[in-house]
């Protein structure tokens, strides 16, 4: 456990119901703190499709240099439906992960007992993973571009960039990772070394140069499209997945659906050695914007993941505990308008079981 009591800790917002489930982490958070006299310095940023519609600002150079003198980032949802799709995705929410080199992006996959699953005759037992997604490189860096834009003879190309430096930081990450959470202790590459014969190449030649240090792990291969399948036919056997970019993003979606929903999916934008950001994994639904019916459990226990991040891990397993009893008790449906409660309620419920626990 951390000394540290007093953390600074940015908080955006962001766009459509990103600030009603920031909202009621803060409550989470709060009610946390109390119980372990942890002190929060909230600094909100107001980043987000709105402020860039008035000012025609994204992320300005001196907001991401106050942003990276902090302990930690919380960040509700980025997409405006007024603002081009890729505007805001690069130049905000993309822009952060690579400028403060958050180059893990952790997202746990665990349905808790309680929460319905698409998935017959599986239960919490069997659906317990966590996918460690490269969070800087791949697909993802914007090299490429057009030739003769707009002709019959255009030629556009998008290449996946990946680094000895960038893949081995990522793969030693998920081995201590693995071996920390303890459980089955098995990591699975997901690659597609029969296709991607020079990307996956160096993953699969630097996973193993890793591996030699980690005899304690037990390891896998899969390729992506056998894992997507896995994940549903036999969820039960990954403990710990490690992929790139964009795999990462398309399986992480999957994991949020097969563990109830958008609405209790959080993840972490590691930096371990940095500033890091933990974020609901799903977008801003801007549709239910301002209607108390959005789910803020995924945004809860980004506040959780944050907790254990800093080092306060009692704190991070109150607000987990509390949404657990929720889940079990009080919460019908994790879809957002089907809670039997609203998102203010829901979250004034989590902050009362941490407070009474
Ligand atoms: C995610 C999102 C982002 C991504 C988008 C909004 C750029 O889908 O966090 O998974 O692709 O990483
Ligand atoms: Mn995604």
């Amino acid at each position: 456990m951390s000394g540290k009591s007093t953390f600074t800790i940015a908080v955006i917002p962001g766009d459509g119901t990103g600030p009603e489930v920031i909202r009621e982490a803060l409550k989470a958070l709060n009610a946390a703190g109390t119980r372990d006299q942890l002190h929060f310095d909230l600094h909100h940023y107001d980043l987000g499709g709105e402020r860039f519609l008035k000012t025609g600002e994204i992320l300005p150079e001196s907001v991401l240099a106050e942003i990276a003198t902090m302990d930690a980032i919380m960040l509700g949802a980025i997409g405006h439906p007024d603002v081009k799709p890729g505007i805001l995705e690069k130049g905000l929410l993309l822009e952060l992960r690579f400028r403060l080199d958050q180059y893990i992006n952790l997202r746990p996959v665990a349905l808790y007992p309680g929460v319905e699953t698409p998935l017959k005759n599986k239960g919490p037992a069997e659906i317990d993973f966590a996918v460690v997604r490269e969070n800087t490189e791949g697909m993802y860096t914007g090299v490429g571009g057009f030739l003769k834009k707009g002709t019959l003879q255009e030629v556009a190309t998008q290449e996946s960039i990946n680094t000895r430096y960038g893949v081995e930081r990522c793969i030693r990450y998920a081995f201590e990772y693995c071996r920390k959470r303890g459980k089955r202790k098995k990591l699975t590459l997901c690659g597609k070394t029969n296709v991607l014969t020079y990307a996956f190449d160096l993953w699969e030649r630097v996973f193993h140069l890793v591996a030699a240090e980690y005899p304690d792990v037990t390891t896998d291969y899969a390729h992506v499209d056998a894992v997507s399948m896995w994940m549903i036919k036999n969820p039960e056997w990954f403990d710990v997945i490690i992929t790139d970019n964009l795999f990462g993003d398309i399986i992480t979606d999957i994991g949020a659906m097969i563990q109830g929903g958008l609405g209790i999916a959080a993840g972490g934008n590691i930096n371990p050695a940095g500033v890091s950001m933990f974020e609901p994994i799903g977008g801003s639904a801007p549709k239910y914007t301002g209607q108390n019916v959005i789910n803020p459990l995924a945004a809860i226990m980004a506040a959780s993941m944050m907790l254990e991040h800093l080092g306060q891990s009692t704190a991070a397993a109150r607000i987990e505990n509390a949404v657990k009893k929720a889940l079990l008790q009080d919460i019908r449906s994790l879809a957002s308008g089907n809670m039997g409660r609203g998102t203010r309620e829901v979250g004034d419920l989590i902050a009362d079981y941490i407070a009474k626990a």
